[in-house]
């Protein structure tokens, strides 16, 4: 979700107004992905390289993500989304965990969507946990290779199929440490729309796109037709 800071300074505004507009985006996406049937949705709210940002932007960021949780977990349950947010939360103070495992544990029936938000998250910060977890229980496998399907369910989110589509705003054309593993046959879409301003119209662009992409998986376009 890029490009809050922009659209904010656009209008002569502090930055953290933009990210507040990009909480009522969120909620916008949430609800046109339910209409359009789609099951799982992704976002990238606040990555581990984030805390970089000044303390004052990282503290209303905090804020933000405590109000938007305290308002919002109503209408999600109320949608049958199920809420779930994945990353290093340890880091996070008392009051938005809490928020956060209440939200989880509300929700967690809930079939329609799965809505996962990745907070101090990091695609290599993932992969890096499977692997020690895996470790952990399997302490006497130091010399046996781990394979994919192995490691897979250690990875934060074994309860989504891996993404068919991945897109990013605000115009830049990278991955910037999202979902590494996850992504590795994902679509790739790019749009230099601002979060702030990407609403239903600009998804069913996204999702147009996506359409017209030939998905192979290694195969050739033959073995596809075969099939
Ligand atoms: C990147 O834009 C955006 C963020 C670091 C924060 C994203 C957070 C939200 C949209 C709000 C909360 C989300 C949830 C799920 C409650 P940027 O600040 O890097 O923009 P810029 O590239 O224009 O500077």
């Amino acid at each position: 979700m890029d490009g809050n800071g922009r659209w904010a300074k656009k209008r002569f505004m502090p930055r953290v107004a933009g990210h507040a507009q990009g909480v009522e985006r969120v909620r916008d996406i949430v609800e046109a992905c339910i209409q359009r049937g789609v099951e799982y949705l992704t976002l990238f709210a606040f990555s581990s390289e984030n805390w970089r940002r000044p303390e004052e932007e990282v503290s209303r960021l905090m804020e933000l993500f405590v109000m938007a949780l305290e308002r919002e977990v109503t209408r999600m349950h109320r949608n049958g989304v199920c809420l779930r947010v994945v990353g290093d939360l340890g880091r996070f103070d008392a009051r938005l965990r809490e928020l956060i495992a209440q939200g989880e544990a509300r929700t967690k029936e809930n079939k329609r969507l799965t809505l996962t938000v990745c907070a101090n998250y990091g695609g290599r910060w993932d992969i890096l946990n499977a692997v020690n977890n895996w470790r952990r229980d399997n302490p006497d496998a130091t010399t046996v290779p781990i394979s994919e399907d192995a490691l897979a369910p250690y990875l934060t989110m074994p309860y989504a199929p891996e993404p068919d589509l991945f897109i990013r705003t605000g115009g830049e054309q990278r991955i910037s440490n999202f979902l590494l593993w996850q992504l590795a046959y994902s679509e790739l879409y790019f749009t230099d729309t601002l979060w702030p301003d990407f609403d239903a119209e600009a998804l069913d662009l996204a999702i147009a796109s996506y359409r017209k992409r030939e998905r192979r998986f290694g195969r050739t376009s033959e073995q596809l037709l075969e099939r």
